[in-house]
């Protein structure tokens, strides 16, 4: 665990520079805007540690998988979202000397994120090995109103007498990355120029084959004057090159102005149009009407959907990190795009989806924004099915019957561990819940009737071909799977997996039986689509009815799965402190063998399906789980924060939301530096207004049962609710909500029901 950040209420900022945690501060100032992201590299030189990282969404390699024993149905390659094209690179004499944090030595230094405004600035002063002294200030936009496009100005000044200046602004298409399996370069080399003072870079994916051109506009400046800098072109290399005098009375700087196109979003004879149309565009503005126009797209955002916390600064900076981080990487204005778990922040996870989407994102861009984006995100699923059923072809599957990727990024399995690959099927469950999800919140029944329901009947074919009969049972039972909890595999009858497949069986029915009612006509044309038979309704009933749950009754528990409590039963406060995490500090057998948990599994389905449960089954298995999960998944402790909340136990759900909340900001895993988790940010929200607020949705309704934590004067957040825009304020002793549509709506606000009108 790490505490540098300094706390602020809308910046995260680094005071002083800490070398050591470069990577880790990389990480937490990345910046993006949903098509295209950074990490946090300075733009001049850095021998000290650092991981380079530009990533434009979508654009992928398939990196040849490495395994060691090759099991049939291991896919041929791992997606990874690549490093691209360097575009803030400069290259920075002082009377000969380059400049280089590691090298010289840093007088002072500040890192700041502005989130209100959507910018990552740096300012510095620093004495080179030659004597001379320079200040630099720095600030980079990546921006929301127009995403193919970015900028950054660079100032720098000398403190102590005259110097010789030498200043390189370049664009590097030759990039590499630190993951690559087998040390390969994922780029070939197409094209690169400078004509009419702007360089071009064009380079193409190998294998994948998109195309990705940059173009870039340089503004020098000494003081007033604009100066005409010296243009050249080595291969993927293009730069332009000043040399000046520099004296204490001095401002030199430099704007860079860049345009990223790509093959997926033009076609390849439009891309040097494209290219010049998005620079004409920002070349238009000053760099300050470019900053205004970033905090007025950044403004529109935080006024939908912002949190905001009174008197408590830590939890106020951290909320509005991971919204800000959340929405940087996904804005939804694609459906092509997701969101991967480490977004534009890093390598790990290659930037390809996950379950995680559907189960924990979903609800998040459900709430903040428009309905269309949590649509598009179902949508991305709908337009991978082909894909899905393919890859439940190639394990033995067959009749239309779907197995969604654990990992993808264009439908087809990227993942290359048996126990994870073919057993962690649950992620089918949370597809097809975030399908149900976005109608029970939207009310929309049309994206269920015209993609959804082809989604669920595949997803249910599946389920209905993995069960088998077991006669000692005398049930259906799922045999040889892995749970969200990783730290068992190829377990029988996971609580959590067999639930998530026996509801979604009826939840197809229900809607198939709906869709016949409203409307035959479509609902004959989607059976002959699919090919679906009555037969197939019957059988699916059957395993309905017959579906095993593995419990133990003399508890009142639901067991994680069979045999689970023939486990030794030790709890993480037996687990002495240095041997935590115990993915790092134990054998795999050892924690394999363990009762411990790595992250919410029978209570990731009593979250998911709390309606058809008591209150007092909830606590239950809420008391036996909770101390045994160690959460080394940061998708943990949201759903704990949640059941906590529902449970009343205040204390608890204050300090998993803290947990989620910091876990990167104080790098409580130790793992900042691979990158963010922008995934589990979006727990973080739920925490908030699921859990604290305990927003639900039931029977049409949106309904609150809220708690304040002990140390928060106050608490307010915004969400949208069927064309309804609601603010909601929770405080000590009271509350306020603001209706900012100019339609009524009735709410159930802690057990009562309440009609909130327009704001006048
Ligand atoms: C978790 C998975 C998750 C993945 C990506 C793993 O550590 O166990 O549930 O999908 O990380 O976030």
């Amino acid at each position: 665990m790490k505490n540098y950040i300094v706390h602020d209420e809308w910046n995260i900022i680094e005071e002083g520079f800490h070398p050591a945690y470069n990577e880790v501060s990389e990480s937490l100032f990345s910046i993006g805007n949903g098509r295209m992201g950074q990490r946090a590299n300075f733009e001049e030189d850095y021998s000290g540690k650092s991981l380079s990282g530009s990533y434009l969404a979508g654009v992928y390699y398939p990196d040849k998988t490495r395994v060691g024993w090759w099991k049939n149905g291991y896919p041929e390659y791992f997606a990874k979202v690549i490093n691209s094209i360097n575009w803030i690179g400069l290259h920075i004499h002082v009377n000969g000397e380059i400049l280089d944090l590691a090298t010289c030595k840093v007088q002072r230094f500040q890192r700041k994120l502005d989130m209100k405004h959507g910018l990552l600035m740096r300012s510095f002063d620093v004495k080179l090995q030659n004597g001379v002294e320079i200040r630099v200030k720095s600030t980079r936009i990546f921006h929301l109103f127009q995403s193919e496009t970015a900028s950054l100005k660079y100032t720098i000044q000398v403190l102590n007498g005259q110097a010789s200046l030498q200043v390189a602004s370049y664009l590097e298409g030759d990039v590499v990355n630190r993951d690559s399996n087998y040390d390969e370069h994922f780029w070939n080399f197409i094209s690169s120029g400078a004509l009419d003072s702007q360089l071009n870079v064009t380079m193409k994916t190998k294998k994948t084959d998109f195309i990705v051109r940059a173009d870039l506009v340089n503004s020098f400046i000494l003081n007033t004057e604009t100066l005409a800098p010296k243009q050249s072109t080595d291969g993927a290399y293009v730069s332009e090159t000043i040399a000046i005098p520099l004296t204490p009375e001095d401002v030199f700087s430099i704007e860079k102005r860049v345009s990223m196109v790509t093959s997926q979003n033009h076609n390849e004879a439009e891309l040097v149009a494209a290219g010049r149309a998005n620079i004409e565009q920002v070349s238009a503005l000053s760099f300050d009407e470019l900053k205004n126009k970033q905090a007025l797209a950044w403004g529109n955002f935080w006024n939908e959907s912002d949190i905001e916390i009174t008197a408590d600064v830590a939890s106020q900076q951290a909320i509005r990190f991971n919204i800000f981080q959340l929405y940087q990487t996904y804005t939804g204005e694609d459906s092509r795009l997701n969101i991967g778990p480490k977004g534009f922040t890093g390598e790990k996870y290659g930037g390809v989806t996950y379950w995680d989407t559907e189960a924990y994102c979903v609800p998040f861009y459900l709430a903040t924004q428009p309905a269309d984006v949590a649509r598009n995100l179902l949508f991305y699923r709908y337009q991978h099915l082909d894909k899905a059923i393919e890859n439940a072809e190639k394990l033995g599957f067959s009749n239309g019957a779907a197995l969604y990727p654990m990992v993808t990024m264009n439908g087809e399995e990227c993942h290359n561990e048996w126990e994870i690959t073919f057993e962690e099927i649950h992620r089918n469950g949370a597809i097809a819940f975030a399908i149900y999800n976005y109608q029970r919140y939207t009310g929309d029944r049309s994206y269920v009737e015209n993609y959804g329901l082809e989604v669920l009947i595949a997803i249910s074919r599946f389920w209905a071909q993995r069960v088998n009969w077991s006669d000692e049972k005398e049930k259906y039972v799922i045999l040889g799977v892995t749970g969200p909890n990783e730290y068992e595999n190829n377990v029988n009858n996971n609580w959590y997996t067999n639930t998530v497949a026996g509801w979604c069986l009826k939840y197809t029915l229900e809607s198939i039986e709906t869709l016949k009612e409203s409307d035959p006509t479509k609902q004959i044309t989607l059976f002959e689509k699919v090919n679906f038979k009555e037969e197939e309704a019957v059988s699916w009933q059957h395993i309905i009815d017959h579906l095993y749950y593995p419990i133990d009754s003399e508890q009142g528990i639901f067991l994680q799965q069979d045999g689970y409590l023939d486990k030794e039963q030790v709890l993480v406060s037996d687990l002495p402190d240095k041997e935590r995490p115990i993915n790092q500090k134990w054998s795999w057998d050892r924690i394999l063998r363990s009762c411990f948990i790595k992250q919410a599994d029978v209570l990731q389905g009593l979250y998911f399906f709390e309606d058809q449960y008591d209150l007092d089954t909830i606590r239950r298995n809420y008391d036996f789980y909770e101390p045994r999960t160690v959460h080394e998944s940061s998708l943990s402790p949201c759903v704990h924060a949640i059941l906590a909340s529902k449970l009343g136990n205040e204390a608890k759900a204050y300090e998993f939301y803290l947990r989620t909340a910091r876990l990167d900001l104080d790098d409580y895993n130790n793992d900042t530096e691979d990158g963010l988790h922008i995934t589990s940010m979006a727990g973080t929200w739920m925490s908030i207004v699921e859990g604290f607020a305990g927003m639900r949705v039931k029977n049409n309704t949106l309904s609150f049962q809220t708690f304040i934590p002990k140390t928060w004067d106050s608490y307010a957040f915004h969400v949208q609710f069927r064309g309804v825009k609601l603010f909601v304020r929770i405080k000590q002793h009271d509350f306020e909500l603001i209706n900012k549509s100019n339609q009524e709506i009735n709410i159930i606000f802690n057990g009562e029901e309440i009609s909130v009108k327009p704001r006048a």
